[in-house]
């Protein structure tokens, strides 16, 4: 029976660690957030405990009185009163001071940022864009995140057509991306390692299904990260390669871009370094031959309601493309 507590317990927190949790804070925003977390519980919880307490008190004396001598004079209700309100106002106060301290954490880093992202929603899925610190210039991706630990990356959030909302439960808070309008973020990341990103405003059908790879680096690998994105896509090397590019070129680059090739499309995802990423269709597939030859082939029986047509195309024709995508580092 003593493990019965013990079972309870881990099985309650058994969810609060992990990639994508409010409970495992990774970088400043989120772990300012969490503090707020904790003292909300805390007081609330502390309030909750001390009136149930008063309940179970009067109740007690209130059955010991009947018990004992019957019609006993009316109770002073004036003291305990004045007593209740003063543990309230102390109470909001804290929560107050704490909030505003929160708030204070979330905005301190304005004016230090050494990272400027734009990300758009679409639905379903992220274009990320990376202003090159050297040149200016912005860098193209989608659907996969890198930041430099200890650096701060200022987001400019946008939609494309809905109302998306932006959250890496463990890097920061949520904010919403809206149609016409750009909210920012501070994101600066203290852990190592990968997280999840994920829509969390509902945008349609795949709402769910609109998540991304969060990788956070040292400053020198996230560095050569992004000289890796901003090259062009390699040459294409062997003619299985080469005839999944001839049949991409067709109607595949009318809506992804290929940079250095004659693809453009804008419609969807860049997949320059699509091959880079570790999942695909927006955090839905790890990234597999499989995967990527499925999706190309029935997008919509991977993802219903996606606007990603899907493509008649020959077995030999997916798989050259599949093969293509492949080569796409
Ligand atoms: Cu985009 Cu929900």
């Amino acid at each position: 029976m003593r493990r019965v507590p013990i079972l309870l317990a881990a099985l309650l927190l058994g969810g609060c660690d992990g990639i994508q949790s409010v409970m495992s804070p990774a970088g400043d925003g989120a772990a300012a957030l969490h503090d707020l977390l904790l003292l909300s519980v805390a007081v609330c919880g502390a309030i909750y405990l001390l009136v149930m307490g008063g309940l179970g008190w009067s109740l007690w004396r209130r059955r010991a009185e009947t018990v004992s001598e019957p019609a006993s004079e009316e109770p002073a209700l004036d003291r305990s009163l004045w007593v209740a309100a003063a543990v309230i106002l102390a109470g909001l106060t804290i929560l107050i001071i704490g909030s505003f301290l929160a708030d204070q954490a979330l905005f301190a880093t304005r004016g230090s940022e050494a990272l400027q992202l734009r990300v758009t929603g679409h639905q379903y899925w992220w274009r990320i864009e990376y202003r090159d610190p050297a040149t200016g210039r912005w860098i193209e991706t989608a659907n996969e995140l890198h930041l430099p630990q200890g650096r701060t990356a200022r987001v400019a959030l946008g939609s494309a057509d809905v109302i998306h909302s932006f959250w890496v439960p463990n890097v920061a808070g949520k904010i919403d991306m809206v149609p016409g309008r750009r909210n920012l973020i501070d994101l600066t990341p203290r852990r190592l390692g990968w997280f999840r990103g994920q829509c969390s405003e509902y945008c349609g059908t795949q709402h769910a299904h609109m998540a991304f790879d969060v990788k956070v680096d040292s400053p020198a690998v996230f560095d050569a990260w992004l000289m890796a994105q901003a090259r062009p896509a390699n040459a294409v090397a062997g003619p299985v390669a080469a005839r999944g590019a001839s049949v991409f070129a067709g109607p595949c680059a009318a809506c992804h871009a290929v940079r250095g090739t004659g693809a453009g499309g804008r419609a969807g995802p860049d997949l320059t370094h699509f091959a880079s990423r570790r999942s695909i269709a927006a955090g839905t597939l790890p990234m597999t031959r499989g995967n990527v030859q499925a999706w190309i082939t029935q997008p919509q029986a991977l993802k219903p309601g996606v606007p990603m047509p899907a493509v008649p195309l020959s077995p030999q024709d997916a798989d050259a493309v599949a093969h293509y995508l492949a080569t796409l580092r």
